[in-house]
């Protein structure tokens, strides 16, 4: 030992360092450092300066695409080298329902497909696009894009995975499909009828004056029957292309009711219903639209009369009544539809207001329905930011009530 500083104090007079250097040397070494540790020291400094000036970049940087990411509404995942899960956003986290970050994503996603199409992609270094169907928790569907991020170490992102949800646009899709389905096949049952009669009136009833008097008067329900149809689904389409429309006109609805009753008397007459509307005192003055509050009242008055009590009995009551404060503390109007006719059997009701759904669907034919009136009907209240309501016994009768805005 003594012998190595001795040595050392030689090299350093001949290396002409200060004594104190060579001192320090002489200590560094005692204690076992490399020596001329004054620069390396300062080196090691500036090192770790530089360092924790990364650190702090890289903690910035995270923040700014940690952000990034939560801001974007679709589920997305960030992964690091091995496809260690680096992040995932508030969505990604719910979906998938994830835990724990920093594990490998394979423990996350169960979905062979998609673990394949990352490890493509971290192989190949080349961005792709699958679809994929995830069954759990609830059925999504997604199309999701993977793609390859530039990195320098572990820490780094290196594959981005981004899910967008087509869930919802499916469903519309498949809403839309459904509801050209169903019309056409209404469509096509009175067409297929007028057609089948055209044919026997030209031909084997050609000359048959009894049948062709009798035939003409199906042709003519049958073509009024499609006459409904396409009026319903014209309200149907004028509905939902003023959705966006917030109603603000003031409506009376005592004078409403009054018309929509006179319009219906000759058809509660002929199915010898009486029609009852029980006036009240004062004014009752919605907010909404003349022609679409219009409606809503024909199609209930209009219900309640085809399946109404038909042995004489039956009646269908109108009523009205003041809500002071709901439980949005709005004041609201309330107009009830009540029948003692046929009613319904409590697992129709949830589904009345679905396009072209039934209780039975041969009644609604032969009564003339079309199946759209209830949903024209919600979807005119909702529009109004109302409610409907229903309540029936079978064999007992129903009563709808409409909740609306006072003005
Ligand atoms: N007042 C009522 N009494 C009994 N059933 C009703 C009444 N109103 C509606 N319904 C049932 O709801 C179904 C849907 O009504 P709606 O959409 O108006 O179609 P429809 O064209 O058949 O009248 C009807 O087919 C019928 O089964
Ligand atoms: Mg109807």
């Amino acid at each position: 030992m003594l012998f190595t500083a001795t040595v050392l104090i030689i090299i350093s007079s001949y290396t002409s360092l200060s004594f104190s250097s060579a001192m320090f040397a002489f200590v560094s070494t005692t204690c076992g450092l490399a020596w001329a540790s004054a620069p390396i020291a300062k080196e090691r400094e500036q090192n770790a300066k530089v360092a924790r000036s990364n650190t702090a970049k890289r903690k910035n940087e995270k923040i700014i695409w940690a952000q990034l990411i939560e801001s974007i509404p679709d589920p997305i995942f960030i992964l690091g080298k091995q496809n260690k899960l680096l992040y995932a956003n508030e969505q990604a986290k719910n979906i998938f329902n994830i835990k724990k970050l920093g594990v490998s994503v394979s423990a996350v996603i169960r979905t062979p497909k998609l673990l394949e199409a990352i490890e493509a992609v971290s192989e190949s270094k080349e961005k792709k696009k699958i679809q994929l169907l995830e069954r759990t928790p609830i059925e999504r569907q997604f199309t999701v894009n993977i793609a390859w991020l530039s990195k320098e170490d572990d820490r780094d992102p290196t594959i981005l995975v981004h899910f967008r949800d087509l869930t919802e646009q499916e469903r519309l899709n498949k809403m839309r499909a459904d509801f050209i389905a169903n019309a056409s096949h209404e469509l096509r049952t009175p067409i297929a009828s007028l057609l089948g009669f055209v044919e026997t009136l030209q031909g084997p009833a050609k000359n048959d004056e009894v049948a062709r008097e009798k035939f003409l008067g199906i042709m003519a329900v049958q073509g009024k029957r499609m006459t409904s149809l396409i009026d319903d689904l014209l309200s149907l389409s004028r509905v939902e292309m003023n959705a966006h429309k917030i109603p603000s006109e003031k409506v009376d609805l005592i004078t409403l009711l009054h018309n929509t009753i006179d319009s219906l008397t000759p058809l509660a007459e002929q199915q010898n219903i009486k029609l009852e509307f029980e006036e009240p005192e004062g004014e009752f003055i919605a907010i909404g639209e003349d022609d679409e509050l219009s409606q809503v009242f024909q199609n209930l008055v209009h219900n309640a009369i085809k399946y109404g009590k038909s042995d004489g009995e039956g009646y269908v009551r109108i009523y009205l009544a003041e809500i002071k404060r709901d439980k949005n503390k709005q004041e609201k109007i309330k107009i009830i539809v009540e029948d003692n006719g046929i009613g319904i059997a409590s697992h129709h009701i949830p589904r009345l207001t679905e396009r072209f759904y039934r209780a039975d669907i041969e009644q609604s034919r032969e009564k003339g329905g079309t199946g759209l009136g209830l949903a024209i009907t919600k979807h005119i209240i909702t529009h109004h930011r109302g409610e409907l309501k229903i309540n029936s016994r079978q064999g007992h009768g129903s009563i709808f009530s409409v909740l609306l805005p006072k003005a």
